[in-house]
């Protein structure tokens, strides 16, 4: 097999399914294998029962395609696999994405230069904007920043993660390095969920957030305007976990207890991570069998939670976050005070969270809009909580 130095940027992922059987290749198709392209089939070779099983076999479910050849690759598919065609339009976009890690551009300092790259996505392409490295660090203006998202390679998270260590020792921009930070945690603890080292920094990064939401009571709020369209996981957790401890904070719970309450609302769905992407990404309706399996991710979250060894607490709070006071819960159907107390916190904050943030085929709802369906369905929640909930985010409509 001919080899060449990889450049991942120069080359697209295609799913391995994706290769119709027994016909010829409009082109080249790579294989990356430690840590360089091979050409796996030539132009005019056909993908034969034999290589798709030796593919298997090897585990591997990512081919390589040249840019160059992207069109011709896309209307080879449309014309021998139009379904895939359409799916691998909307994949594409998520393989890439392994290679890229959207930061907060707000988060960039002109006082303190990057050390690594920055690039945007441009719909089709992703384009570098300002090429740096430790070697070479750059200072960058928010006024040169460009419209779109800002990525950074996935190998640069670590230099970015040293970055925001840096702003924060220097206080700039508190709440949204905060935030930023925090993503990046969370992110870590999606990954690995039951490595202990990732939680003792997300308590911690629970601690310092708290800290600055008694100093500073505006600052969440500031945490809850940056709130934008992000589809990861871990993001909404975040954003549920910014909400309840908002909530905790007003209700003027101890700092134990926002501490506990913190980590069960940060992890109040990390039971997702075994639930099907498709699924969980579905366009439209679930089936009725889907919500069903949907559903099993409370119990996934608490099994984690159980292996972690946490709180009684804790693990009450995520195991109830779909509860409704008036029964029509899930996944215990628990009523009225049966339901606990974190659980109560986490349902508002959850709900609040889902209906403000646009999702697939979904547009958000604003704020007030959001806050009204809740009142609406004032018997799932506790009466009290909402209304203190309603008031602190009063302000914000
Ligand atoms: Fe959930």
């Amino acid at each position: 097999m001919a080899t060449q130095v990889i450049e991942i940027d120069n080359y697209f992922p295609v799913k391995t399914e994706l290769l119709p059987l027994g016909i010829e290749m409009p082109c080249d198709i790579f294989i990356q294998e430690g840590g360089e392209l091979k050409v796996i089939l030539k132009q005019g070779e056909r993908f034969s029962f034999f290589l798709k099983n030796k593919l298997r076999e090897k585990k591997i479910t990512n081919l390589y395609i040249d840019k160059s050849n992207e069109k011709i690759f896309q209307d080879f598919l449309l014309e021998f696999k139009p379904k895939e065609y359409f799916d691998n339009i909307l994949d594409r976009y998520q393989i890439n994405n392994e290679f890229y890690y959207k930061i907060e551009k707000e988060c960039l300092s002109p006082e303190i230069p990057v050390t690594f790259s920055l690039y945007f996505h441009d719909g089709k392409n992703f384009n570098i904007f300002l090429d740096a490295s430790e070697e070479n660090p750059k200072a960058i203006s928010q006024d040169y920043l460009p419209e779109e998202d800002i990525l950074i390679s996935r190998k640069d998270l670590d230099r970015y993660k040293e970055y925001l260590e840096k702003l924060i020792k220097e206080r700039k921009y508190e709440s949204k390095i905060l935030k930023e930070t925090a993503k990046l945690i969370l992110r870590d603890v999606y990954i690995e969920p039951t490595n202990r080292k990732n939680l003792v920094i997300l308590c911690d990064k629970i601690n310092q957030i708290i800290d600055y939401g008694i100093i500073e009571p505006k600052v969440l709020e500031n945490l809850l305007i940056m709130k934008k369209f992000d589809n990861y996981n871990y993001v909404h957790s975040l954003n549920v976990m910014i909400l309840s401890l908002s909530l905790g904070l007003k209700i003027k719970l101890d700092k134990e207890e926002l501490r506990l309450l913190g980590i069960a609302s940060a992890l109040h769905d990390i039971g997702k991570i075994k639930i099907s992407p498709l699924i969980l990404s579905k366009l439209g309706k679930l089936t009725e069998k889907e919500f069903q399996i949907y559903k099993t991710h409370v119990i996934e979250s608490v099994n984690i939670a159980k292996e972690l060894d946490l709180p009684e607490k804790v693990i009450e709070g995520i195991a109830h976050h779909h509860e409704k006071l008036n029964g029509t819960g899930y996944p215990f159907k628990l009523k009225g005070e049966e339901i606990s107390f974190f659980g109560k916190i986490i349902a508002i904050a959850d709900a609040y969270e889902m209906l403000t943030t646009p999702r697939a085929m979904k547009y958000a709802l604003t704020p007030y809009n959001a806050l009204m369906i809740l009142v609406q369905d004032r018997g799932c929640y506790d009466k009290s909580l909402l209304e203190t909930f309603i008031k602190m985010l009063g302000r914000l409509i």
